[in-house]
């Protein structure tokens, strides 16, 4: 929400989290947010130092002796020639060096993410192999840079020191020639082309920062120049509360382009329906959903809720009024009840347990050492799948949403559970329109209606009954799972 007086801010969209591994994002914002800052006190700084200092060294050097003073400038064009051609070829080797980085930081995440499926199928020498491996591809990379560094620093001070033999040789072959004082001239000379030259080595360290923090800054604006495709309209439609329609008009949608998810969906919702969804694995039906929160803009076609077409709409209001289960329930290292007052931080205690009866979590919360006030740790990995889920529910009726999405909420628990959980769904379903992804046929012949997907196309729509009545895919799905003869029979 935008408060009085704060400037409206964009955030980037899914897609953005599609196109950039976790391991990337993180590291841009750690590592290379760090490498701008060297930026600032390394290179800018000290390159404000180094120019200042050079202009009044160089000054003071001209007005000794003109000739001398050109004479122990003679190496500066090689310099700027080796300094070019090393800030080329590190440039590539830092790039590749952070992209090697992000591969590490990845397999890092995944391995403790997934620590699970690491452990249940023993594959924690594997992992640890892969992360050996990219540790050492980086290791390897940050010696090849360093290799080049060792020997760009002491070439550029090597060349500085040669302009030490030329004032020598010079110089001295002018003080013979009393053309130059030995005191004030060539000693104070020396001094200030020892100066000089100290400035001018810091040229190497300079150069190398800028090639760093300069990889690190183009990694950092490709994260804040993200487009952003879900966008807030400028003129966008207020809707305080909506009543719950929900249609869907020829609707083509493509994760990737060329390649479509969904295909020319049709259908209208009233509001307070209740909508089941069947569909074998990948036919689309998690995508449906996420074209009305409008996590995704459809590709052709159009969304529309309460007759307005989503990309109309106010963001902030459409999505308040859609609640959303997702397949799997993320849940944060905060209490029980902040974690159920996610999408409503204000509500009171009240309004928290009230969605957790509705929810079926409030006897479970209760047997907790603190009640709504035990602190979950992280991802709430002290709960079992079905508690989690139920928080997950009473997250999404604690915001009294007009629209319930509830993507298979019983794919990852035991039949028992799903029993509870399906019991708590209905509950909250009332007085809402309800989508509910759900292969259970015992759930989709409580609908007022099912939507059928095969391959991101709508293939059958009808009550429960009627499908049950027509040959197709809802009436094998029952078939398989009550039997031919049962099936018919409610
Ligand atoms: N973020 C994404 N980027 C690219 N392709 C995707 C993305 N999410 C899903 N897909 C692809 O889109 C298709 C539909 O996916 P979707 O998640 O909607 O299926 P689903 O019906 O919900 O499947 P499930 O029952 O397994 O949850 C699949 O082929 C999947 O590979
Ligand atoms: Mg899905």
């Amino acid at each position: 929400m935008v408060r009085k007086g704060e400037k409206p801010i964009t955030y980037p969209c899914f897609r953005f989290f599609d196109d950039n591994a976790g391991g990337s994002i993180i590291n841009r914002v750690t590592g290379d947010s760090r490498s701008v800052g060297n930026f600032v006190n390394n290179v800018l700084f000290q390159s404000l130092i180094m120019v200042l200092s050079l202009a009044v060294y160089l000054a003071y050097m001209l007005s000794i002796h003109v000739k001398l003073t050109l004479a122990c400038l003679a190496t500066t064009p090689a310099l700027w020639l080796i300094t070019a051609s090393f800030s080329r070829k590190v440039r590539p080797a830092y790039e590749r060096s952070r992209e090697l980085s992000d591969s590490l930081v990845l397999t890092l995440v995944e391995t403790v993410q997934g620590i699970s499926a690491v452990k249940g199928f023993a594959r924690e020498r594997e992992r640890l192999d892969a992360f050996q491996q990219a540790n050492r591809a980086v290791r390897e990379q940050q010696q090849s840079i360093f290799w080049r560094v060792s020997f760009f620093v002491p070439t550029i001070g090597f060349l500085t020191q040669v302009n030490v033999f030329i004032l020598l040789s010079y110089g001295g072959y002018l003080v013979i020639r009393s053309e130059l004082p030995l005191g004030a001239g060539l000693v104070v000379f020396a001094g200030l082309l020892q100066q000089f030259s100290a400035q001018v080595s810091n040229v190497a360290q300079i150069a190398n920062t800028i090639q760093q923090s300069l990889t690190g800054a183009q990694r950092v604006f490709e994260v804040l120049d993200a487009p952003i495709e879900i966008r807030n309209p400028p003129d966008a439609q207020p809707l305080k509360r909506a009543a719950g329609a929900v249609e869907f008009d020829r609707v083509t949608f493509a994760y990737r382009p060329g390649e479509p998810v969904l295909e020319d969906i049709s259908f209208q919702v009233r509001p307070g329906e209740c909508i089941g969804i069947l569909g074998s694995t990948g036919s689309g039906k998690t995508t449906l959903l996420s074209l009305i929160t409008r996590f995704y803009d459809a590709g052709q076609g159009t969304v529309r809720v309460d007759g307005f077409d989503v990309r109309r709409l106010n963001l902030d209001d459409l999505r308040r009024n859609v609640g959303l289960v997702f397949q799997e329930s993320f849940l944060f290292s905060n209490t029980i009840g902040a974690n159920i007052a996610f999408g409503h931080p204000e509500a009171g205690i009240a309004e928290i347990e009230n969605a957790a009866k509705i929810a079926a979590a409030h006897e479970f919360i209760l047997e907790m050492p603190m009640g709504y006030d035990t602190l979950l740790r992280e991802g709430g990995k002290d709960l079992s799948g079905g508690q989690r889920q139920r928080l997950a529910i009473a997250r999404a009726v604690l915001l009294n949403p007009s629209i319930l999405l509830l993507d298979d909420p019983t794919a990852a628990v035991d039949p028992r559970t799903e029993t509870e959980i399906l019991e708590a769904i209905e509950c909250a379903m009332k007085n809402r329109t309800t989508f509910i992804v759900t292969h259970r046929m015992n759930t989709l012949r409580r609908t007022d209606r099912v939507l059928v997907l095969e391959k991101g196309r709508l293939v059958q729509i009808g009550t429960p009954e009627e499908l049950l009545r027509l040959p197709g895919p809802y009436r094998n799905v029952a078939a398989l799972q009550f039997g031919e003869g049962k099936a018919g029979r409610r």
